[in-house]
């Protein structure tokens, strides 16, 4: 089999290291199942973002759901980030981080009425709304509160991005967004709510996108929806992309963000206004690997499988969307012979494996392998089914290494059921 490097994850000397540590002397430490991240890559490809829009005006609003952690967020509140936030818990997560609210942006196609209220009262910098009953209970609220609220408008613009069916979101068929043809009259109404003040024009068409075409079609639709406006003196600030820019998995040929930016670029300058973007995956998922061991190996008529101690429940992405990751062991085998296995967890059900006849080194009991590419859409979907406890998270700095969640033990699964049953 082959074995890849990704961004800092490097074999040296047959073994991977995450930036100066072999990643087996953090597993000595904590264990297995882990996730294990790179705050110099997360910085590297925040400041390569950053700097391919450096022509204009900008702001990066790091999407929150794609990697919570307390310490991840930290990261991107040194590098001055924004943060895109989806839920109560999101904006708590990053004012926890200890950032200011006012660089918080509430996105979410269905937001509560509490929620509503909270982002209000803690101020955050603005509310992304999908549907005009939302931007209507959006200006209720904030009279009551006496404030302003700042709204941006999700329009989908009805682009196809050649994503997977399931991290697609800007097609008209999709549930997200208000369609582009009923924007303008949306625009229009809410313009005149006294306690809203129409900030932007917003657009997230999907995920993993690694063709910038998609992109310029969806921001052509935008621009031509705000020059209208502005035509009727409703001028907006900002304009809003979203995220979706995609990375290399294992084959595909990953976005190429300065080429993206290029093309972007003059239709942003047209514009002559703020530009928004809320990547996620492109920011962390290759800061990260799911390091996990062998449990057993056996052959079921001719079909080979390794049982490993990771399992859906840490990383869901190929149960739920038959996602493509890169597997390879920490160790360099040399010597060993190559199977076509399928790489699976001990959960009671056929949808929890990783790998599909791959080819992989026949391997033995407690081999370490790293699944690749998990930094993003990773712990943040894991979930305690079969009551599996949660792995921990370490981040890696140059030489050193910290825990940034433990592993999740017996008594942080059970404390409120416990609790309760007390009476
Ligand atoms: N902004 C909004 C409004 C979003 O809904 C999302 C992701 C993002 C930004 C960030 O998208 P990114 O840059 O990470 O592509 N669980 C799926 C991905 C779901 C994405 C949901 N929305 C997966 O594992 O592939």
């Amino acid at each position: 089999m082959e074995y890849i490097n990704y961004g800092e994850f490097v074999y040296k000397n047959d073994e991977l290291y995450c930036e100066d540590i072999p990643v087996s002397q953090i597993i000595r430490n904590v264990g297995t199942p882990a996730y294990i991240y790179s705050k110099k890559y997360i910085t590297r490809k925040y400041l390569s973002f950053s700097d391919a829009f450096k022509e204009v005006d900008h702001k990066i609003f790091y999407a929150v759901k794609s990697n919570s952690n307390l310490s991840i967020l930290k990261i991107f509140a040194g590098l001055g980030s924004y943060f895109d936030a989806n839920s109560i818990g999101e904006i708590e997560r990053v004012e926890r981080a200890g950032v200011s609210p006012s660089r918080i942006g509430f996105s979410g196609v269905g937001k509560t009425e509490e929620e509503i209220e909270f982002a209000l009262s803690n101020e955050i910098l603005v509310f992304k709304s999908e549907s005009e009953e939302e931007i209507i209970l959006i200006d209720q609220i904030a009279g009551r509160l006496n404030k302003k609220a700042l709204v941006s408008v999700r329009v989908n613009p009805d682009v196809d991005p050649h994503t997977h069916p399931y991290i697609s979101t800007g097609l008209a068929e999709n549930k997200f967004g208000i369609n582009a043809a009923d924007s303008l009259d949306v625009f229009r109404r809410c313009s005149r709510l006294k306690n809203v003040i129409l900030d932007g024009i917003d657009m997230h068409i999907g995920s993993q996108i690694n063709n910038p075409e998609p992109f310029v079609e969806a921001v052509s639709k935008l621009s031509e929806i705000f020059f209208t406006l502005k035509g009727e003196e409703i001028n907006l600030k900002h304009v809003d992309v979203g995220g979706g820019f995609g990375i290399k998995y294992k084959t595909e040929i990953p976005l190429n963000i300065i080429a993206t930016a290029n093309k972007l670029i003059p239709l942003f300058k047209k514009l002559d206004c703020e530009i928004y973007f809320e990547p996620g995956r492109f920011l962390t998922a290759n800061s990260g690997i799911l390091v996990s061991k062998v449990l057993y190996s056996k052959k079921n008529m001719n079909k080979h499988f390794i049982i490993v101690d990771a399992a859906m429940n840490d990383l869901i992405r190929p149960s739920l969307y038959d996602a493509y990751h890169y597997i390879q062991p920490l160790m360099v085998l040399n010597g060993k012979k190559d199977i076509y296995a399928n790489i699976v967890g001990p959960v009671c059900e056929s949808g929890d494996f990783f790998a599909k006849e791959r080819v992989f080194p026949l391997m033995s009991r407690n081999d370490l392998i790293a699944i690749m590419s998990a930094g993003s859409y990773g712990m943040v979907m894991s979930s305690n089914y079969n009551a599996r406890l949660r792995p921990a998270e370490v981040l890696v700095d140059n030489h050193s290494f910290s825990i940034i969640r433990s592993r999740e033990t017996i008594r942080h699964m059970l404390y409120d059921e416990e609790e309760l049953l007390k009476g």
